[in-house]
């Protein structure tokens, strides 16, 4: 599932309780560990990241951040055999977003997550489908298992171009959209050697073969997300149909209103 945590939260309507032990399975730098220990502070929170460095940033933001004291920071690959020995087990969540397409075989670790899981749990992916913006670029270039590292590329940047003819043929990009991404990120989702953005009934295949079961997807488009991680987010929450509307007009009048309603708190937090 792809999905802001609010969103996530609301999701199973038949049990409402929120989760009490979460894991947050490759989890970078901490960004989501924090997030998850915001929206639920009564919750376990574990978190791994098979990076040491990662987690020591994690870490250090923990130490400054008194709010994120309480989550279990740690160094673990999420492929080991004995993830759920090394983590623990019995989550009732946990998420994982923006992991899975980046490991060379994901079924090995969705094995593995399955095993961290209480019966009944939720694992929350976040995962690439076919529409990735990087799909066109690595079909057009022949990298696509090879994997390039772009600090070894010339420094005149001349590949560049390369990138800024794939922006011009065959509608590809609006111009810069490639070329001006910074080295970091044209290193993983362009030129690195796994990038998995499969269709849904292509991950729902590796569900089944790791035991799990298929409760839904969410997608959005990438020019709304910023709008969906904020709390405008609460529009689009599954509630009765009278609600949402209600909500919906409410939020909709303190957007469209006078400057007045915009310096008000309540709508910069609708507006993210
Ligand atoms: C794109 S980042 C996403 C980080 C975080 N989940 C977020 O949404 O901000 C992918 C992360 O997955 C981690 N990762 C990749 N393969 C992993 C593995 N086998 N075990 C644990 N972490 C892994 C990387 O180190 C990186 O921090």
């Amino acid at each position: 599932m792809v999905a802001p945590l609010p969103w996530l939260l609301t999701l199973d309507q038949e049990s409402p309780r929120l989760p009490r032990r979460v894991f947050v399975a490759g989890c970078g730098t901490g960004a989501e560990a924090f997030a998850v220990r915001a929206a639920l502070p009564a919750a376990t929170v574990v978190a791994a990241n098979f990076s040491p460095a990662s987690i020591r940033v994690a870490q250090q933001t923990q130490r400054d951040q008194p709010a994120g004291k309480r989550i279990r920071f740690m160094t673990a690959d999420l492929t080991r055999h004995d993830l759920a020995n090394v983590v623990g087990r019995s989550f009732d969540q946990i998420v994982c977003h923006g992991v899975l397409s980046y490991i060379p075989k994901p079924v090995v670790a969705l094995r593995q997550l399955a095993q961290c899981l209480s019966p009944g749990g939720r694992l929350c992916l976040g995962v690439n489908g076919t529409a990735h913006f990087s799909t066109p670029l690595r079909r057009a270039f022949p990298v696509r298992r090879l994997g390039i590292d772009p600090s070894v590329l010339p420094r005149d940047r001349s590949w560049q171009r390369l990138l800024q003819l794939q922006e011009n043929i065959d509608g590809g990009a609006p111009q810069g959209f490639f070329s001006d991404l910074p080295d970091w990120y044209m290193g993983g989702d362009c030129f690195g050697p796994v990038l998995h953005s499969l269709d849904l009934a292509a991950w729902n295949r590796l569900f089944r073969r790791a035991g799990l079961y298929f409760r839904g997807s969410f997608g959005t488009h990438r020019a709304l997300r910023t709008a969906m991680a904020s709390a405008a987010t609460a529009l689009f929450m599954p509630g009765p149909r009278d609600t949402v509307a209600g909500g919906a007009r409410s939020r909709a009048s303190r957007l469209v209103s006078p400057p007045v309603a915009r310096q008000a708190p309540g709508a910069a937090t609708a507006l993210g």
